[in-house]
């Protein structure tokens, strides 16, 4: 294969984008729904509202949405993209993967399409994966989409969970890059440990408990969580994570001005920000908005913290996510292109 820029030695972030739905749930709706409270909340994850998908609104769509938002700001056509991966757990279907419906949603025909199942970690899974096409194999660009619909497997009888999730997308484009002083996508850390996965599972709807009467009525489809194991865990591989990406780039936290941590629970990202040299001021944080959003979760911060005017050209930005299976990312980056 021979492809233009074969030899790239720089990738960067050229364009982000967000879909939220309209729908918002607030802590008051959920007191309606399970033996809750507002200010218990709040209190034990800093969650305020989130965003509920509604009839229609699918995964693919607020995928679609979010890339044409994130091609937009990169000032690429959709026919310009040469690869589409979707992190997601959510998929619109088993089959296909939700990358080739939005490749079909948005016109970019030219696109090698696939889903990559990391939970929260699928975003920052994502961009290594793209980084390392563009690297490796000289494809010129990647759209990376992070998007959920975790409504559709929340068990909305289930107060330990239910209070948590919410639904929406977030994209970025990724293109190769021979400017002088760009340095884009420093280095990374990603991680897993499958002996954990029973912590945090949908056990039913898969091959191994298919759809059956016993997965709907005993509830197996959807999220179950043993949420202070998952805490611990959580708080520890983030900062491993973001501390040895942090050395593989030859930076420290000194450097860093802003992190993206993924949107879990106000007191995992307190309790990162504390461990990772008490460096709360530099977490960009929109949970108490959006809930945990899963893959989802780290680029649309990225895209709201971005189109803020807060992440400018030169900042240096850690991505740091934890999700089922367990699995885990961080990346440094150097914005600007
Ligand atoms: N309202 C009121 N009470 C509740 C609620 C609720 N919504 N939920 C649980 N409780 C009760 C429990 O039943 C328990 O009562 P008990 O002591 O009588 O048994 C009590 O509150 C304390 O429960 P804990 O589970 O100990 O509460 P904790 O402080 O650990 O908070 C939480 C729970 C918010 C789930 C927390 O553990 C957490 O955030 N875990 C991590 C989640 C996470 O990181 N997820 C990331 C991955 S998600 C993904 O990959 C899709």
């Amino acid at each position: 294969m021979t492809r233009k820029d074969s030899h790239a030695k720089t990738v960067c972030i050229t364009g982000t984008g967000s879909y939220l739905p309209e729908k918002v749930l607030t802590n008051f709706d959920l007191e309606k729904m399970v033996e809750t409270t507002d200010e218990w909340i709040r209190t034990r994850t800093g969650i305020r509202e989130r965003h509920i998908a509604q009839n229609g609104e699918g995964t693919c769509l607020m995928a679609a949405q979010s890339a044409l938002r994130a091609l937009r700001s990169a000032d690429m056509s959709p026919e310009e993209v040469e690869i589409i991966i979707v992190g997601t757990f959510t998929p619109d279907m088993l089959l296909p993967n939700t990358a080739c419906l939005v490749q079909d949603r948005i016109g970019a025909e030219n696109a090698l399409c696939f889903d990559l199942s990391a939970a929260c970690s699928g975003f920052v899974y994502g961009l290594e994966v793209a980084r390392g096409l563009i690297l490796g194999s000289g494809y010129r660009n990647a759209l990376v989409i992070g998007v959920e619909k975790l409504s559709a497997v929340t068990d909305w009888r289930d107060r330990n969970t239910c209070v948590l999730f919410g639904d929406g997308g977030g994209a970025a484009v990724l293109e190769a890059t021979d400017k002088s002083g760009r340095r884009g996508l420093l280095a990374s850390a990603m991680g897993a440990d499958g002996s954990l996965a029973d912590l945090l599972n949908i056990p039913g709807g898969g091959s191994r408990m298919g759809l059956t009467r016993h997965a709907i009525d005993d509830r197996q489809i959807y999220i179950k969580m043993a949420g202070n194991e998952v805490f611990k865990h959580a708080v520890r591989c983030m900062c491993n994570a973001g501390q040895k990406a942090l050395e593989r780039s030859g930076l420290t936290m000194d450097d860093v001005n802003w992190v993206i941590p993924h949107q879990a629970n106000a007191r995992i990202v307190e309790a990162v920000a504390s461990r990772l040299g008490n460096s709360p001021h530099k977490f960009c944080v929109n949970l108490e908005r959006v809930g945990n959003i899963s893959a989802a979760s780290v680029p649309v911060a990225l895209d709201e913290f971005v189109r803020r005017g807060k992440i400018k050209r030169g900042d240096t930005v850690l991505l740091v996510a934890f999700g089922g299976g367990f699995t885990w990312g961080a990346m440094v980056l150097e914005w600007g292109y």
